[in-house]
């Protein structure tokens, strides 16, 4: 293993995921402000991940820029009788490189299983898109001192089939479902704890090569308050952010976070 620093090894990413906000036009305002704070920054690797419908005037919005665009969600099949689905194809006409696959609002309201969560990653690697891939346990999970099960399980059934030349391209969230969009932030301890635990089980997959490479960013009401300390812990490597994801001013911070923390 090498003994460089973890922060040396892996450039941060601060990923926004606005879920179902902004228009078209809103998000290319939102994009412009972010642009003009960070948009040629490429200390930390910066997503923005907008609605489907907003994904072509953020891509204007970002050209010549350095921050990546990406979608939420995306279906594993190319094309096909799959009405109100997007393919991986589709994303990457509109420049798209990463996708989050797996959040706990689609696990929740949407259905999605791991088994289905893996062949999107496998879809999503095909199409050499980056899938950032959400984990993390409910409320009553954690209670029930589930944590790790639950995140074993999960990560374990969505990396299926992908292949160690693979493995490094996967950038993981960790998302305690109780923290997101609650204000209430897991502690350091507990990020780091499951953090860690990610990366052994990386370890057993891959290896500790590979897997010192692979990102592990946190979620769940991360924001400009409480992300130098989560980033300063050895196994974060950036955040995956929802509502502070919505304003310039708190994202723009974000991303100054994460630099002053490489
Ligand atoms: P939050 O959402 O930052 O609003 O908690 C994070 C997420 O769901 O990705």
């Amino acid at each position: 293993m090498s003994t460089q620093s973890p922060h040396l090894i892996r450039k941060k990413v601060i990923a926004g995921n606005w879920k179902m906000n902004k228009t078209a036009a809103e998000g290319a305002a939102l994009t412009r402000e972010i642009v003009e704070a960070v948009g040629r920054e490429t200390l930390v690797d910066t997503v923005l991940c907008p609605p489907f419908t907003a994904l072509e005037s953020v891509a204007r919005a970002l050209e010549g820029q350095a921050i990546k665009l990406g979608a939420q969600n995306m279906h594993p099949e190319k094309s096909g009788a799959f009405t109100g689905e997007i393919s991986a194809e589709m994303l990457r006409t509109l420049y798209v490189t990463h996708v989050i696959l797996g959040h706990s609002e689609r696990r929740q309201y949407c259905g999605e299983t791991d088994g289905f969560i893996n062949r999107k990653v496998l879809a999503a690697l095909a199409s050499e898109l980056r899938p950032i891939l959400c984990v993390g346990e409910t409320l009553a999970e954690r209670e029930a001192g589930r944590t790790l099960d639950v995140v074993r399980t999960q990560t374990e059934a969505a990396l299926a089939g992908v292949k160690p030349e693979q493995i490094t391209t996967v950038i993981i969230a960790y998302e305690p479902v109780w923290a997101i969009g609650t204000g209430k932030v897991a502690t350091t301890a507990q990020a780091q704890e499951v953090h860690a635990f990610i990366r052994a089980l990386l370890t057993r997959l891959h290896g500790a090569a590979l897997s010192q490479k692979v990102r592990i960013l946190y979620g769940g009401s991360m924001k400009p308050a409480n992300a130098p300390e989560l980033l300063a812990q050895p196994d974060i490597d950036g955040g995956l952010i929802g509502g502070a994801s919505l304003e310039a001013r708190s994202f723009v911070d974000l991303v100054k976070a994460a630099m002053a923390a490489v």
